[in-house]
C-alpha cells in the first residue's frame, strides 16, 4: 500500500462503487480528492454525479466532455486499422482507458497531486491499462486500486460500508447487480454474473443499446459514408463531427440491431472471460472503411496492414497506447489512409451491415484492366501463361518428386 499521500485525483463515475472508493481514500488517505468524471457519450445523466461528490465533501470536482477527443484521437485511429481483437472484439473498453487516465494524469499535474486513483478490480484488464497510461505519461505518480487494497470481499460489505457512512444506496444497488456494464460512445460492454457461464444464453435484458434482428424494421435502409484520409467525415453527405457522426451511426445501427456480439475472449491478465457487447456505430463504420480501403488500397498495403493489425489490436487491449511500438505501427497505418476517401453506401437490415456501393476519386479500381471486354491493350493475356508457367515451377517440380518416391 502507498504511504503518505498529499492529493488525490479519482476516476468517478458518481455511481454506488466509486462513492464508496471516494469515501475509502478519504478514509484511508486522510487528504483531499479530487473527481474527475469523463463525459465519453455512455448516456448517463452526469450532473447527478456533481451532486454527490459535493455532498461526500469535495472541493474541486471534474466534469469534462471528452466525446469529440475520445473518436477523433482514439477511436478513429484505432479504425484505420480495421482493428479487431481475436477477430470479433472492437475494443470499445480498451480505448477507452489511456483517454481516461490521460485526463487523470492531466489533471493530477494541474492540481498539484501526487496520487490517481480508479476502481477497477484485480481481475480485469482496466486496471492494466490504467496503469500502464499512468506509468508512460508520468512515471511520478502513484496510483491507488482500492480493489486491490481494501477488506471489501462481498456486495454486502460493499453496502455496510456505504451505510455506515451516509452513502445513499439505491435501492436497485442492493443486492448484486446481474452483470457489469461499461459504456460509452463506441460500446456497451456486459459481463459478469448471469453471462459468466459461456454454456448460457445470454438474457434479452442484458442488450442496452440494439434491437433484437428479428424484431428491427423489415424494410432495409441505405446510407452513405464519406471519408477523407481514412476518417469518416460525412453521412448522407452531411459533413459531421467526429462524434456526432459515430452518436448518429448508433441509432441507425441500433435500429436496424447491427453489432452484436457474444463472445469468449482472453484477458490480459491470464483468464478467458464471456462478454457480450453491442457495438452498432462500430460495425457499420468498419464495414464501410474496408469497403472504400478496398478500391483506394493497393493491395500490398492493405495485405500489410491486415498482417499488423492483430500485434496492433493486442497492444490496445493490453494497454500498452502509449508505447513506442503502437506508435510505430499508427504511423505505418496511417501513412497508408493518405488516398482513403470517397463515399461508402451500406445496407443496414435486420442486424446486418453491408456494404452494397463504394467510389472515389482516387480509385484504383480499372474496369479498363478488369473487363470482360476487350481492354485498352495494357494487359496482355499471354503474360498470364508466363505468369502462370513460372509460379508453378517448383509446384510441378515438387509433384514429380513426391511420384517418383510413390507418396
Ligand atoms: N472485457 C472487456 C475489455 O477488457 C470489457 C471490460 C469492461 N467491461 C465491463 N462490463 N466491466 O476490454
Amino acid at each position: 500500500m502507498v504511504k503518505d499521500i498529499k492529493k488525490i485525483v479519482l476516476s468517478y463515475s458518481g455511481g454506488l462503487d466509486t462513492s464508496i472508493i471516494l469515501k475509502w481514500l478519504q478514509e484511508t488517505y486522510k487528504c483531499e480528492v479530487v473527481t474527475f468524471t469523463a463525459d465519453l457519450g455512455q448516456s448517463e445523466e452526469l450532473e447527478p454525479a456533481r451532486a454527490k461528490a459535493e455532498m461526500l465533501g469535495i472541493k474541486d470536482i471534474r466534469i469534462v466532455d471528452v466525446r469529440e477527443e475520445f473518436v477523433r484521437d482514439f477511436v478513429f485511429p484505432m479504425f484505420r486499422a480495421n482493428t479487431v481483437y481475436e477477430g470479433q472484439y472492437l475494443l470499445g473498453s480498451s480505448i477507452a482507458r489511456p483517454l481516461i487516465a490521460k485526463h487523470l494524469v492531466r489533471i493530477a499535474q494541474e492540481v498539484g497531486a501526487d496520487a490517481i486513483s480508479h476502481g477497477a478490480t484485480g481481475k480485469g484488464n482496466d486496471q492494466v491499462r490504467f496503469e500502464l497510461t499512468v506509468n508512460a505519461l508520468d512515471p511520478s505518480i502513484k496510483v491507488i486500486a482500492p480493489w486491490r487494497e481494501w477488506d471489501i470481499q462481498s456486495r454486502t460489505q460493499l453496502i455496510e460500508y456505504a451505510e455506515r457512512n451516509q452513502i445513499p444506496v439505491p435501492k436497485d444497488k442492493r443486492g448484486e447487480a446481474p452483470f457489469s456494464i461499461d459504456a460509452n460512445l463506441l460500446h456497451t460492454s456486459s459481463e459478469g454474473k448471469v453471462l459468466e457461464d459461456p454454456a448460457d444464453i445470454a438474457p434479452d435484458y442484458i442488450y442496452q443499446r440494439t434491437v433484437d434482428p428479428v424484431d428491427a424494421p423489415n424494410v432495409p435502409e441505405i446510407i452513405t459514408i464519406g471519408f477523407e484520409k481514412g476518417d469518416a467525415v460525412s453521412l448522407n453527405g452531411v459533413k459531421l463531427t467526429p462524434a456526432t457522426l459515430l452518436t448518429r451511426l448508433n441509432e441507425l445501427g441500433g435500429k436496424h440491431g447491427v453489432g452484436r456480439i457474444d463472445l469468449v475472449e482472453n484477458r490480459f491478465v491470464g483468464m478467458k472471460s464471456r462478454g457480450v457487447y453491442e457495438t452498432p456505430g462500430g460495425t457499420i463504420l468498419l464495414a464501410a472503411h474496408r469497403g472504400i480501403e478496398s478500391i483506394t488500397l493497393d493491395r500490398g498495403a492493405a495485405h500489410l496492414k491486415d498482417e499488423i493489425m492483430p500485434r496492433y489490436a493486442e497492444l490496445i487491449y493490453n494497454g500498452f497506447w502509449y508505447a513506442p511500438e503502437r506508435e510505430m505501427l499508427q504511423a505505418l497505418i496511417d501513412r497508408s489512409q493518405t488516398h482513403v476517401a470517397g463515399e461508402v453506401t451500406v445496407k443496414l437490415h435486420k442486424g446486418s451491415a453491408s456494404v452494397i456501393a463504394r467510389s472515389s476519386a482516387n480509385s484504383l479500381y480499372s474496369m479498363d484492366l478488369v473487363t470482360f471486354e476487350e481492354g485498352s491493350g495494357s494487359y496482355d493475356h499471354h503474360d498470364a501463361e508466363g505468369f502462370i508457367k513460372l509460379n508453378g515451377l517448383r509446384l510441378k517440380t515438387l509433384a514429380a518428386r513426391n511420384k517418383r518416391l510413390g507418396h
